[in-house]
């Protein structure tokens, strides 16, 4: 018997960017679509068209691109913001304006300085007008957790009258727990009135480490879409991680009955996506993406996986996206080779110019590293993100000095827009003396807010992927850089930032 389906509704670009940091430019948040829709996610929410013309043109450039997945803007119940996200989404195959005001008392008096009445008049009179651009109009009751249930269900009865198709119910400050959640979902599911006309969804913020949890019980009292990030982005503990959703309904089909029309082995990659560009790593131990999600490291384990996988496996890695390390390619691989298994990885590449480019880089990064895997491809190609035209800052050559006893020391070339310039500086370590010389040259006196460096593969050779956030004069930019040397990718990963500041490459929606 064909199984019902779940809407996976992904937000990493609207709710998942309101971490603090984790704003993306346009063309970063382009790049997460492009992915999701490769994912096939059936809803992706791209955005807040209202909140600011980076983010509303991003919206539009997702709606003009992405083809297969609705495209979606947030807009508060006020006809600018509906108006904005109505323009936004305007150019998408399929589009939907995503409008929420807060039902709960302490929202309404304290924040919206509201009566429940007003509240209830501006809800219709937003779907009423975000009908104008589009059929397809979710309404969300923000705080629906702290809400009375009469109000939920007097608020659902009249946003369904008056046209919307799905209604959220969000857990906004992450205070249910399962049991209650799934009660609220049945009661409201049973009490407004054409219940059975709209799509049932849920979002749940993860404070109390139970976002998960909560849609999932959300989802067995009849809600049939889930409001989730990768990684589980998200503002303060984050939302449902969407990777935990996906295969928690696809590995226990005995309780959900459910499909979504995800392809999960994008997932990994997805994850990876979103953390090189946010900055944000994911723990080791974090279900289905942590490094160590399918490690088995005790010998009874192991001894167990290796005669029988299910014995201590519910989920097999490769379904996920894990590709086990997999050697691809080395030094004596061609541009062909390498051309195709970019895009196996379903890795765009815009132009020959940019194969070769890529290509390159490669060949450079096999000199160092005798073996060349996925993962490793996947960081070589960020680098495309900023083409090598637009690199104002570029480093020619680079030194450093460091030994027992004596003071670390960098010296290095870089040209800054074609004019080559030497500096050298002292430093606390290597990375300091580097990130000081350029700093030297550069002058950009911007503050240093994130450092992190994650290891791409296993072994000791293995590239080191630097992540920096700097911010400058109110803006904010975070630089990657990948090399097996790891100040080598620091000094990239600032170079890369200090381009996207003199570029204006900012993020859209900066949060510090
Ligand atoms: O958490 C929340 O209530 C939201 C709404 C705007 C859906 O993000
Ligand atoms: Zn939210």
């Amino acid at each position: 018997m064909a199984k019902e389906k779940l809407i996976i509704f992904d937000t990493t670009l609207r709710d998942g960017e309101q971490s603090p940091g984790a704003s993306m430019t346009q063309e970063e948040k382009l790049r997460v679509a492009r992915q999701l829709e490769r994912m096939r996610v059936d809803v992706i929410e791209a955005g807040f068209a209202a909140a600011s013309p980076g983010d509303f043109n991003a919206i539009k450039t997702i709606a003009e691109t992405v083809r297969d997945s609705t495209v979606c803007s947030l807009a508060r119940a006020n006809e600018n913001d509906i108006r904005r996200a109505g323009e936004a989404i305007r150019p998408a195959r399929s589009g939907r304006i995503h409008t929420f005001i807060a039902t709960s008392p302490i929202h309404m008096e304290k924040k919206l300085r509201m009566t429940p009445d007003e509240v209830l008049e501006a809800a219709v009179k937003a779907i009423g007008i975000a009908r104008e651009y589009t059929d397809d109009v979710e309404f969300s009751a923000e705080d629906a957790v702290r809400s009375d249930i009469d109000f939920l269900c007097r608020i659902f009865d009249a946003v369904i009258a008056a046209g919307a198709r799905t209604i959220n119910v969000p857990d906004t400050v992450g205070y249910s727990v399962p049991s209650i959640w799934g009660e609220r979902m049945r009661t409201l599911i049973g009490r407004v009135k054409d219940a059975d006309r709209v799509v049932w969804s849920t979002h749940c913020h993860n404070d109390l480490g139970m976002a998960v949890a909560n849609s999932l019980a959300a989802v067995q009292a009849g809600a049939r879409q889930v409001e989730c990030t990768i990684n589980g982005l998200g503002e303060r503990a984050g939302n449902a991680s969407l990777e935990e959703i996906v295969m928690a309904v696809k590995t226990r089909t005995d309780i959900f009955h459910l499909e979504t029309g995800i392809d999960a082995t994008q997932i990994v990659p997805a994850s990876r996506l979103v953390a090189q560009i946010t900055g944000y790593p994911v723990q080791p131990n974090k279900a289905i993406v942590g490094a160590n999600a399918f490690a088995h490291e005790s010998g009874i384990h192991q001894d167990g996986v290796l005669k029988h996988r299910e014995t201590y496996e519910i989920m097999r890695a490769e379904d996920v996206g894990w590709t086990q390390n997999k050697l691809v390619l080395g030094k004596h691989s061609g541009r062909n080779a390498f051309k195709n298994r970019l895009q196996e990885l379903g890795i765009p590449v815009n132009s020959e110019e940019a194969i070769n480019a890529a290509f390159a880089r490669f060949k450079e990064l096999a000199d160092k590293k005798h073996d060349i895997f996925d993962e490793d491809l996947q960081a070589l190609m960020s680098d495309e993100s900023l083409p090598p035209a637009h690199e104002h800052y570029k480093l020619v050559s680079f030194k450093f000095h460091s030994e027992t006893g004596e003071i670390p020391h960098a010296e290095l070339t870089l040209s800054v827009g074609g004019v080559e310039r030497h500096a050298e500086a002292d430093g606390g370590g290597p990375v300091d003396a580097a990130l000081k010389a350029i700093e030297s040259v550069v002058g950009s006196g911007s503050e240093l807010l994130l450092y992190s460096v994650n290891a791409i593969t296993t072994g000791t050779d293995a590239q080191g992927e630097v992540t920096v956030r700097l911010a400058s004069g109110g803006r904010i930019v975070n630089g990657q850089g990948a090399d097996t040397d790891i100040v080598v990718a620091s000094a990239k990963a600032y170079l890369n930032a200090l381009n996207r500041l003199y570029q204006g490459n900012e993020r859209l929606n900066p949060q510090l």
